[in-house]
């Protein structure tokens, strides 16, 4: 593909505060990285811990607090609001639950459109037009053309995934991120959207954010994988290496909690003991520090920062090479 390897994201020192009566809320802290073009970063990391949030950033449905995100080269938080609409087209999100994102009132056919409409791709008077393309987006995602005209009640938790990436895929996006968007479905229907996910990637070029909480869910699907902590990024490598070669006690920890049947991926298991650290005006140091069976005092030093620790391989740890021999 002609675009391999080029950088289509690239984010830098990105933050996302919210002001809570209880104080500053640090959801997103510092995180830089990039995504090649037709590549997928996994985000893995426990509830709260910022992935939403940091894909919203990115796509400006939350303003970032600061920060720089790039694509294609170009700075988008410069963007005025006509310039971010015309961008919605090449950037797009798949949600968790599309029952909660799809309006209960549209049928399928309606709510595919619905995007097609907002950015004036077709006429409304085009109804020719419109359904050969709903039609042609139903065939792409696995509905079938009698499902044109139902209501998302009347369908399947996958059913209504499919509704959910047809909708994103619309415009023809070069980027998506998918939020969870496997979580909320059977185990069984899981997998065929995972299938289809990466089959579209595949065909269509796609550039994927995938979040989830499930490290096993990104294995087979990431080129990389990023370890999100309480609003920042512990730990990203290329997925091989963070599998076989974890260093973050918080990634070790998540992925001794996975079974995995192979005797070269070292596991030694990791309990994490003690309780969260508030996101609410957070101390310096490490935040893992209250629940890592390695903190000493110099964790609690304001210097923590990211080691390359090999090529393109991420950490920010205080003792790194000290534990876990
Ligand atoms: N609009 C908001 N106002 C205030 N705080 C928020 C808002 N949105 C998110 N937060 C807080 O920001 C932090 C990160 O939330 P976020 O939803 O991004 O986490 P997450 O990793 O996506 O979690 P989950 O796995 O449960 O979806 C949490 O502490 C959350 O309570
Ligand atoms: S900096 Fe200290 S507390 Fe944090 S992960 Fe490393 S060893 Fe654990
Ligand atoms: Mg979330």
């Amino acid at each position: 593909m002609e675009n391999q390897n080029k950088e289509l994201l690239k984010v830098e020192h990105l933050k996302k505060y919210f002001n809570t009566p209880g104080g500053v809320l640090h959801a997103v802290d510092d995180v830089s990285f990039s995504i090649r073009a037709g590549e997928t970063l996994g985000v893995v990391g426990e509830s709260g811990c910022g992935k939403s949030t940091m894909g919203r950033a990115i796509l400006r449905l939350h303003e970032p607090t600061s920060g720089k995100v790039y694509f294609e080269g170009n700075d988008i938080l410069s963007y005025d609001k006509n310039k971010m609409k015309e961008l919605r087209r090449e950037m797009q999100i798949i949600f968790q639950d599309p029952f909660a994102s799809l309006n209960p009132r549209m049928t399928v056919s309606e709510a595919i459109m619905e995007p097609l409409l907002i950015q004036k791709i077709y006429d409304k008077k085009d109804k020719e037009g419109l359904q050969k393309r709903v039609h042609e987006l139903m065939n792409l995602v696995g509905l079938a053309e009698r499902l044109t005209n139902s209501y998302p009640h009347e369908l399947d938790g996958g059913r209504r995934q499919r509704i959910g990436i047809a909708r994103a895929l619309a415009l023809r996006p070069k980027f998506i991120v998918c939020d969870e968007p496997v979580s909320a479905l059977d185990v069984s229907i899981q997998a065929q959207i995972l299938n289809l996910m990466q089959d579209l990637q595949d065909e269509l070029d796609l550039t994927y954010m995938f979040i989830t909480h499930d490290l096993s869910v990104v294995k087979h699907f990431s080129n990389q994988i990023m370890v999100m902590y309480l609003g920042q990024m512990v730990e990203m490598a290329p997925t091989e290496v963070l599998f076989k070669n974890p260093v973050h006690p918080y990634t070790k920890a998540l992925l001794s909690a996975i079974p995995i049947p192979d005797p070269d991926y070292p596991m030694e298991r990791i309990m994490m003991k003690g309780e969260i650290t508030s996101p609410i005006d957070p101390e310096p140091g490490c935040r893992f520090a209250k629940r890592c069976p390695y903190a000493t005092e110099v964790c609690g030093s304001p210097d923590i920062h990211l080691t390359e620790v090999e090529p393109g391989h991420f950490v920010s740890c205080m003792r790194i090479g000290e534990f876990g021999k």
